[in-house]
């Protein structure tokens, strides 16, 4: 079971709420998370991108620092962890991407993995006159494909020649290769999603509560077999702990009160306009009424394990042994002291780490 962190690379984290920690991203903040992070034994960290953020009263992602830049910079601040930068796809052209990539490999010593993101929210590509038209929300896995192939053969062979509905690359060089096999992740979860991450990624990310995951984790494992591959699951979740439950839950409740509206409806604005059956954007639009531990949207739909620092270990036990899943992704509402409360008094609690 491996244990990473979602740094919270764009304004406020994941959390949209006036009464959960208020900043904007910056390096050293990103920078003190990532360094906790190794010191208490977690296994990788993984940077967000957003173009364009969702306002509200505390501006919700109105910032963030651009991933591969800043996983550049947190290569050279650590020594084992794994590091993921994210990609637009919309946003750089693949052999670009892959060189980027190459180079964070070669400055970490064979630590850089990569995020893909196909993009789901049409006015963050559309303000920078990239948006191909709505036809692409239900292409984006055709072109996610095409794109990750490219990147795939420069990675290996340090030059591609490829002629597809997306892209025309006559004899495209990229070198220097990576040193290393750079494992893809991608956080699909829609049918169509999912059969991408199966047919070339390593991991899937899932946002779903400790039940769903348990389906979701054994289709991923399917589509995967089918095609004669290995792929697993890591599972999203906010981390609430304290020293009772009833101070974990207290603490939960505030940032339910203290729900950010105005975020909240610029997100489901975005995602209401989202053609992709069964995804993400699906989940946002039921997410106000859930409780937190089923992924209520102030927490952008990300399950919250909630309790005392024994009771956080159990859950992490009971979701590890009932969902099969490889690892979780973790946020917080503050990140460093949660970080450190995580290793010191919930890791030393779990059976599963030993998986
Ligand atoms: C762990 C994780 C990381 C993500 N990173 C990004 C990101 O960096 N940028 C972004 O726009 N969306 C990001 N997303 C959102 C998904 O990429 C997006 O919702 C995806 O389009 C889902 O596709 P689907 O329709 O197949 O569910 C992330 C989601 C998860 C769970």
């Amino acid at each position: 079971m491996k244990f990473g962190v979602f740094l919270p690379n764009g304004t406020n984290g994941y959390i949209l709420s006036t009464r959960s920690p208020q900043y904007p991203p910056t390096y050293e903040h990103n920078r003190a998370i990532t360094v906790e992070a190794e010191r208490q034994g977690l296994d990788f960290a993984l940077s967000m991108i957003k173009f364009r953020g969702f306002g509200g009263e505390g501006g919700y992602w109105d910032a963030c620092l651009e991933s591969f830049t800043l996983m550049a910079a947190l290569a050279r601040d650590t020594s084992r962890v794994e590091l993921f930068p994210s990609v637009g796809i919309l946003s750089m052209h693949p052999a670009v991407a892959a060189r980027m990539v190459a180079t964070i490999d070669d400055i970490s010593g064979g630590r850089c993995g990569l995020n893909i993101v196909t993009g789901w929210n049409r006015p963050e590509y559309q303000q920078m006159g990239l948006w191909p038209g709505d036809q692409y929300y239900d292409q984006r896995y055709d072109y996610a494909t095409e794109y990750l192939q490219i990147m795939k053969a420069l990675w290996r062979d340090g030059h591609v020649s490829h002629r597809g509905k997306f892209f025309d690359l006559p004899d495209c060089r990229c070198l220097p290769t990576p040193r290393h096999e750079v494992p893809i992740v991608c956080a699909g979860s829609s049918p169509r999603g999912m059969r991408f991450t199966a047919e070339l990624g390593d991991h899937n990310f899932v946002t779903a509560d400790a039940e769903k995951l348990k389906t979701i984790g054994a289709q991923l494992k399917n589509h995967s077999r089918e095609r004669g591959r290995k792929v697993g699951t890591y599972a999203q979740f906010v981390l609430i702990a304290a020293d009772t439950d009833a101070a974990a839950r207290r603490q939960a409740d505030d940032i339910i009160a203290g729900a950010d509206i105005g975020a909240i409806r610029n997100v489901l604005a975005s995602a209401s306009l989202d053609t992709n059956p069964g995804g993400t954007s699906e989940a946002l639009r039921t997410g106000m009424e859930r409780p937190v531990e089923l992924g209520n949207l102030v927490f952008m739909g990300t399950p919250v394990i909630l309790g005392s620092y024994e009771s956080a270990a159990r859950e992490i036990d009971r979701i590890a042994e009932e969902s099969g899943v490889d690892g979780l992704l973790l946020s917080f509402p503050d990140f460093v002291a949660g970080i450190r409360d995580f290793g010191e008094k919930i890791m030393p609690r779990l059976r599963c780490r030993a998986r």
